[in-house]
């Protein structure tokens, strides 16, 4: 696979990465996430390509919605689950808001919680949803450990997330700003969780045509299987981030403002490659 394989510790958060950054964040994107943010990274044909290997046939089964926010993703899990049988668990009460505001979600379960640590039993659901939200957790391996623990036996986790850029002025907002994986770290997480089966799915906005050297802020669809009951086989010591642990505020106001900025970059980027989409001539890459 063409990605860089330059040294870059996924545990060393990057600004808006910290718990406290991307709850202040959301507060803020919130507020025109789906209307101005979304569309440019996060279509519904995207959303349906992206959970096409989570196999949700059986309107039956129990689904989680993990950083499911204002429930974009879940309204194309509700396409053929029951949404008696889904919940949405989010870190941010205004993204679970909006959530709450769309009708089609009145019967799914919203809670709040943190992805790293799930308020759900040990072998309790079918499938595991999580999209676009490994970028924010501190500690990614965790998270995909907590997938694992609370799948069935057999129970699928899909995580949909971004692809680390090889373009170099990309890679220096991409280091800056939140998580951007590599596809091979997302495998590496999977299969240290215990799960089988690992698969990973390319996706991206038609209009990319395929380019990724610029960086997808959602660019993967990555799944596995649970292989037996119980917890993770994955030992891990304590919690990267304690939440509770108070922060500078001048140290927390320097890192959201350069956090914000370097996301700026990445509003800016799926714009140029729409121009480019229209001016270069079709079948020609860029
Ligand atoms: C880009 S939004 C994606 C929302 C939704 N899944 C979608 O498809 O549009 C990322 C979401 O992850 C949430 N998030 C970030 N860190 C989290 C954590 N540690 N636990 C739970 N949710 C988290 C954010 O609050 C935000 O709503």
């Amino acid at each position: 696979m063409a990605f860089s394989t330059s040294p870059r510790p996924a545990l060393q958060p990057r600004f808006i990465q910290h718990k406290k950054e991307a709850f202040w964040f959301y507060q803020l994107v919130s507020v025109a996430y789906d209307q101005i943010f979304k569309p440019q990274h996060w279509n519904e044909d995207m959303r349906d390509d992206a959970l096409e290997p989570t196999d949700l046939r059986d309107p039956e089964l129990k689904v989680v919605d993990v950083g499911g926010g204002t429930g974009f993703a879940t309204l194309g899990i509700i396409k053929s689950i029951h949404p008696k049988n889904v919940t949405i668990l989010d870190q941010s009460p205004h993204q679970l808001a909006k959530a709450k505001q769309r009708e089609a979600l009145k019967e799914c379960t919203i809670i709040e919680g943190d992805a790293e640590d799930l308020p759900f039993p040990t072998d309790s659901v079918d499938r595991y949803v999580s999209a676009g939200s490994i970028e924010y957790w501190p500690d990614p391996q965790r998270g995909i450990k907590e997938a694992y623990r609370v799948l069935k036996p057999e129970g699928l986790a899909c995580i949909i997330g971004p692809v680390y850029p090889t373009f170099w002025l990309s890679c220096f907002f991409a280091d800056l700003w939140m998580l951007f994986p590599k596809e091979e770290e997302y495998i590496e997480w999977f299969e240290k969780a215990g799960f089988k089966d690992v698969k990973l799915k390319r996706i991206g906005p038609n209009w990319y045509r395929g380019a990724r050297r610029f960086g997808l802020v959602i660019g993967c669809s990555v799944t596995g299987v649970k292989r037996g009951s119980g917890d993770s086989p994955l030992q891990l010591g304590p919690k990267a981030e304690d939440v509770n642990k108070p922060v500078n505020p001048f140290v927390f106001l320097l890192r959201f403002i350069l956090g914000t900025i370097a996301a700026a970059y990445y509003v800016l980027v799926p714009i140029y490659m729409w121009v480019m989409d229209k001016i270069v001539p079709e079948g020609q890459a860029f």
